[in-house]
């Protein structure tokens, strides 16, 4: 991506901004008792009278009682931002009615939900698993749930099954980047908990590779417990693709088949469906009552992003191969998408936020796989004319990627590149980028690149160690 600066950008030059006022919530300075004023030391964070409320003096004088609010079925009931390839995120929209039936139903079908059951997913409440399958499927459910804040690793590795024991977790959901992690610990802090509770074990987030699927299956639920690997997406609202738990026989790093109401094809090239075992474009047929309603703000880049290049099909942006007994196994994103820990990133969304900062003139991202988040951001930046690369410049753009996108984005690598393996009409040619960020010598067809020399020079410069 090439340095753009916007009108707004022009207007307000980078470092002009004034620091955030650092005032915060005056109830905060108060003894800490209540549950929300539970972070020590007090934080410091910048408080904004005009649009911040404090949550403890709300709520003192605040009733038991809340009366419902009657909506239509079709009212919005959340947006969600979720990255785009071309770089803006998209605020994808849910509405009421079809949403709760639809988290609620493959809620309970997929985790068969009991009423003596303690279901606990692990993900972060802010992301639409924990949106789908810790609030509105669940709690439509009546289920009793584990609500969890803090880390797979903390105070030691073994934190998550003592929390299956001590609550009786019986149904367990988490992303194949927890197994990983938990998994290069071995055997031994999972079997100091006996987890004889546990009766589905579920994943979602990124394709599971089948050693993480067996270490779950064979260590954690000591092959009593059937692993549900739900395919979905922050637009499908729940599952789409999943094994229902006892009765789909399952295939390690396979999502098995559709759920009840859900029709996908698997398309080529052309758009022609394709019959029996293949592999292409992953698309659906007909809509199911979860599916997003639109980009927020935005119909047309709604139309434009899921029905366009298909007509007649909603286009996930996965690739998928079809197997000779009807199963369906997920390649991995077929855009400019990467899947760090299970959360999808855009390469152009990083690389905005790179050349963002006034030494950065030009920045491309691939991803490099990695053992246990599935992948990492590898950056290649091209400085301003005049300045060189140093170390503390590196920590610079990792901080100010974090900080405009979040910590999931922080980079593993930023290298420095003098140029950028380009076509000649100009397009960064990122399947080289991924080759240099691995050290793969075999570039295939480089014959529309206008000057091979940068090639070497990247090759030479690469900045991390083969893992
Ligand atoms: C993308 C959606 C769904 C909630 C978390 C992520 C990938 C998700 C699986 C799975 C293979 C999977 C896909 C999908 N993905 N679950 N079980 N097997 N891939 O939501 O951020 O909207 O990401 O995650 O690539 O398109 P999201």
């Amino acid at each position: 991506m090439l340095k753009h600066l916007s009108k707004e950008a022009e207007e307000t030059p980078l470092g002009s901004q004034s620091p955030p006022a650092k005032r915060s919530c005056p109830d905060l300075q108060e003894k800490q008792t209540g549950r929300v004023k539970k972070t020590r030391p007090v934080p410091q964070v910048p408080w904004n009278p005009k649009v911040d409320l404090c949550w403890h003096a709300l709520v003192r004088g605040a009733s038991d009682e809340c009366e419902p609010e009657w909506c239509n079925s079709e009212d919005p009931l959340f947006i969600l931002y979720t990255s785009g390839s071309t770089g803006k995120p998209k605020g994808v929209l849910h509405t009421i009615s079809g949403y709760m039936l639809y988290t609620a139903t493959t809620f309970k079908l997929v985790f068969d939900h009991q009423p003596d059951d303690v279901y606990w997913c692990t993900a972060d409440i802010g992301w639409i698993t924990g949106h789908s399958y810790i609030t509105y499927g669940p709690l439509a459910n009546g289920a009793t749930s584990v609500l969890f804040e803090g880390l797979p690793t903390y105070p030691d590795v073994s934190r998550m099954w003592e929390i299956v024991d001590k609550y009786h977790v019986s149904k367990f959901y988490t992303a194949p980047t927890a197994i990983r992690l938990l998994m290069k610990y071995g055997k031994e802090p999972v079997h100091k908990y006996k987890r004889e509770s546990l009766k589905v074990l579920g994943t979602v987030g990124e394709p599971i590779n089948p050693e993480a699927w067996q270490w779950y299956y064979n260590v954690v639920g000591e092959k009593r417990c059937p692993i549900v690997d739900t395919f979905w997406q922050t637009e499908t609202g729940g599952h789409v693709l999943t094994p229902l738990p006892a009765a789909t026989p399952m295939k390690p790093g396979s999502a098995t088949f559709p759920f009840f109401g859900v029709v996908p094809a698997i398309l080529n090239e052309s758009g022609e469906e394709l019959e029996g075992p293949s592999e292409g474009y992953l698309v659906f047929k007909q809509p199911w009552p979860g599916v997003m309603r639109t980009v927020y703000g935005n119909k047309q880049r709604f139309e434009t992003v899921y029905f366009k290049k298909f007509p007649g099909y909603y286009v996930t942006g996965d690739g998928c191969r079809r197997d000779e007994d009807g199963y369906y196994w997920i390649t991995g994103r077929i855009d400019d998408m990467l899947n760090v820990s299970g959360h999808l990133l855009s390469t152009a969304e990083v690389e905005s936020a790179l050349v963002e900062h006034e030494a950065v003139a030009e920045a491309a991202v691939v991803g490099r796989p990695h053992p246990v988040k599935g992948e990492s951001l590898y950056c290649f930046v091209t400085l301003t004319d005049g300045l060189t690369f140093n170390r503390t410049l590196e920590a610079d753009l990792k901080r100010q990627v974090r900080e405009k996108i979040g910590a999931i984005a922080t980079p593993d690598f930023i290298q420095n590149a003098p140029g950028l393996p380009k076509t000649r009409s100009g397009k960064i040619m990122r399947r080289v980028l991924r080759k240099i960020a691995c050290d793969e010598r075999d570039l295939g067809d480089i014959s529309t690149l206008a000057d091979s020399s940068v090639v070497d020079q990247l090759f030479q410069n690469r900045c991390c160690p083969n893992v």
